[in-house]
């Protein structure tokens, strides 16, 4: 069979690799047509620097794209739509037999509704999760959005929870639908040993061991609210006062602390190599597994990283007002503050949680399971 496998953003570079890893080793062992996987990689190019997008193809080992839009940013409208006609350029010339997406970003949507208008079935890793406060259309947030229009059409759910199996059911959704696991933990553990062994960026950086905390910040709930972002700026200050908070900044948010009107937002962007607060470009997978490892703890607004730092056994501190990754929560190893710069500082200093008892998000070979449904699916779609 024939798969179109479309990604764009940085977590779904992520996502794809150990899947395409899973698909070339069945290739390797397929004896015959009925079960070879031919995967065509298209990027949309939603992200472009290097630091967002090259950087993951090199170090995941990832094969270059048979496609590349180059599409870039843009309001969502327009991003989504010159996504949407050019993977459908794609999909009619290559005809696959399924069309694989990730996540929730405007590339996974786009690519979902191109191939479903062309009646080709979509599989969806990483389907079924939904906020919990999402239920007002007014106050989707983007990825909601994305997310639930792109279940709505697809033919093949790989669920990475229980809980998200569950949110399907709410909506309806019951055919096609696969507890898998999660893809990213797949990516974790076969990075992990390599990126402690390997990456140089605590000695780069000057940091020991437990004497740092991690910070990520690129929800457009977040950015795009400049009193939201002063008040989390505030907070990572308080914060720094025990021990210096590191922050790879994504490169939405560093547009918007450096076209800001206000000193304050502007401010930790000319501080030095040693300040408390310290801005640092986007890191590669490895460097950040490696300083997420090895953080006091870790406050993010990502959905991924807040995943990573359960798996990795540190103490996560959520900027945001839900998650969909309620586990995390239940198990005590993160902890959903907003953006209230005196409850971040507390949830930063509270004890470690204990060891949780179940492990919620699959084994770790998630990726084989996707390939395995479709190989199987692969004879009736
Ligand atoms: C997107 C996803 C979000 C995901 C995130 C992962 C949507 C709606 N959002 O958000 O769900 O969590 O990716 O990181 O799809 N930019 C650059 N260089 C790049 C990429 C972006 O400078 O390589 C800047 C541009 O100014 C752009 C802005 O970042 O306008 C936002 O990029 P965009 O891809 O639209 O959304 P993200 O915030 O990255
Ligand atoms: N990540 C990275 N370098 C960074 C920041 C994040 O490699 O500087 C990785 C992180 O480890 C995780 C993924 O990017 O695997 C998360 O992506 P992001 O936070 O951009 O998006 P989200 O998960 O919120 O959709």
């Amino acid at each position: 069979m024939k798969l179109v496998t479309v990604v764009g953003a940085r977590p779904q570079f992520i996502k794809a690799a150990p899947v395409s890893r899973a698909i070339r080793a069945r290739e390797h062992h397929a004896r015959n047509n009925l079960t070879r996987i031919t995967e065509v990689l298209l990027h949309t190019g939603q992200h472009y620097d290097d630091n967002m997008s090259e950087v993951f193809f090199r170090q995941l080992d990832i094969p270059k794209p048979d496609y590349h839009l180059g599409v870039g940013s843009g309001p969502h409208g327009a991003q989504t739509g010159e996504m949407l006609s050019k993977i459908e350029e794609v999909l009619v010339k290559e005809r696959p037999d399924l069309v694989l997406v990730y996540g929730d970003t405007n590339s996974t949507l786009a690519a979902a509704l191109a191939a479903a208008k062309l009646n080709i079935p979509v599989g969806h890793v990483e389907a079924g999760l939904r906020g919990t406060k999402q239920r007002i259309p007014q106050r989707w947030i983007p990825e909601e959005i994305n997310r639930a229009v792109t279940d709505h059409v697809s033919s093949l759910l790989f669920c990475p929870t229980e809980t998200a199996v569950k949110n399907l059911v709410q909506e309806g959704i019951v055919k096609g639908v696969h507890l898998v696991g999660d893809v990213m933990y797949d990516a974790l553990l076969y990075n992990v040993k390599v990126a402690n062994t390997t990456s140089k960026i605590l000695v780069r950086l000057n940091l020991a061991s437990q004497e740092y905390y991690l910070a990520t910040v690129h929800r457009a709930e977040n950015t795009d609210d400049l009193d939201r972002l002063s008040s989390i700026l505030e907070g990572f200050r308080k914060i720094s006062e025990a021990y210096p908070v590191i922050w790879p900044v994504h490169p939405r948010t560093r547009k918007v602390l450096e076209s800001s009107p206000s000193t304050f937002l502007r401010s930790p962007l000319s501080s030095g190599k040693d300040a408390r607060l310290q801005l640092i470009e986007p890191v590669p997978y490895l460097d950040m597994l490696a300083l997420e490892s090895h953080a006091r703890c870790i406050l993010t607004d990502s959905g991924g990283v807040q995943k990573e730092a359960y798996w990795l056994r540190v103490p996560c501190v959520t900027l945001r007002e839900e998650t969909e990754w309620v586990e995390t929560l239940e198990l005590g190893w993160n902890k959903l503050v907003g953006t209230n710069p005196q409850a971040m500082c507390e949830a930063a200093h509270r004890p470690v949680p204990p060891e949780p008892s179940v492990e919620p998000f699959g084994n770790g070979r998630t990726a084989e399971s996707v390939v395995a449904v479709i190989t199987c699916a692969s004879m009736s779609l």
